[in-house]
């Protein structure tokens, strides 16, 4: 079967051997010339989700991730809303994560990245926005990581998770160790993914010690999951992981 349809922007699945001895990938994935075409097709993917969840008078819940890989899947889904009339007006978002303690209006804070790279440029209701509070004090945290993951169950679930991967293998910011049923909480954050925030925060004395993530398990509820990983300073980590995973799908 193929894989990705040019014409229609279809990223389809080849179903994996029956018996875990017959599959060649444990996840399925697709290798494409550019981030920049693969991000149209995901892009496309998503916009063909709101579109039929609005003709359904249905609620499109997303799960978004920041960083560098999802940006061009953002630029095309502003794209599509100013040029092609796609509306966000149906579409509620739960974002995977945000540092700890971080305040919104600070420019490394992921609330502000997905304001400036997508919210600010939609037409999405900010009601339906929900990002990780950097700002819940110590004493409050459990319960608020308790209730982001009550408030993705109220929305439906995640009808699409978007991710990336970091250097550690971490989704979201699921460190190694992190367990398959973690749920919304606090983490500590990998040397190495501090070690990469070091530059955007000037110095890795200024990057948080510790995040709020949804867990891997909240992540594979969601009903279909694309993870993005480009260039070559991913192919270790995503050979690693490909390779790792058993017994989960
Ligand atoms: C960000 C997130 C992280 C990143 C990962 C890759 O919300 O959840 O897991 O996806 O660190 O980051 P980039 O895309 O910058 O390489």
């Amino acid at each position: 079967m193929q894989d990705i349809d040019l014409e229609t922007k279809k990223l389809t699945h080849s179903p994996a051997g029956q018996f875990e001895e017959t599959r060649f990938e444990k996840i399925h994935n697709v290798i494409f010339n550019g981030a920049n075409e693969a991000s149209i097709m995901v892009a496309s993917e998503i916009a063909a989700l709101i579109r039929k969840k609005a003709k359904d008078n249905e609620q499109c819940v997303l799960g978004l991730a920041t960083g560098s890989s999802p940006l061009e899947v953002y630029e095309e889904l502003i794209r599509m809303h100013k040029e092609d009339g796609l509306s966000f007006a149906n579409v509620t978002t739960f974002n995977l994560d945000e540092y700890y303690p971080m305040e919104k209006q600070n420019i490394q804070s992921y609330h502000y990245f997905m304001h400036e790279n997508l919210f600010d440029h939609i037409d999405i209701h900010p009601k339906n926005i929900h990002i990780p509070d950097g700002t819940v004090t110590d004493d409050n945290l459990y319960a608020y990581c308790l209730d982001y993951e009550m408030q993705i169950e109220a929305a439906g679930g995640l009808d699409f998770q978007l991710l990336g991967i970091g250097r550690t293998g971490h989704i979201g910011f699921n460190e190694p160790g992190s367990h398959f049923n973690s749920g919304t909480r606090s983490i500590t954050l990998d040397h190495v993914t501090r070690v990469d925030a070091s530059s955007a925060f000037l110095g890795i004395d200024n990057v948080p010690t510790k995040a709020i993530t949804m867990g891997i398990g909240t992540v594979s509820t969601a009903k279909r999951i694309v993870l993005l990983a480009w260039g070559a300073n991913k192919a270790e980590i995503l050979k690693q992981s490909l390779k790792m995973r058993k017994n989960f799908l």
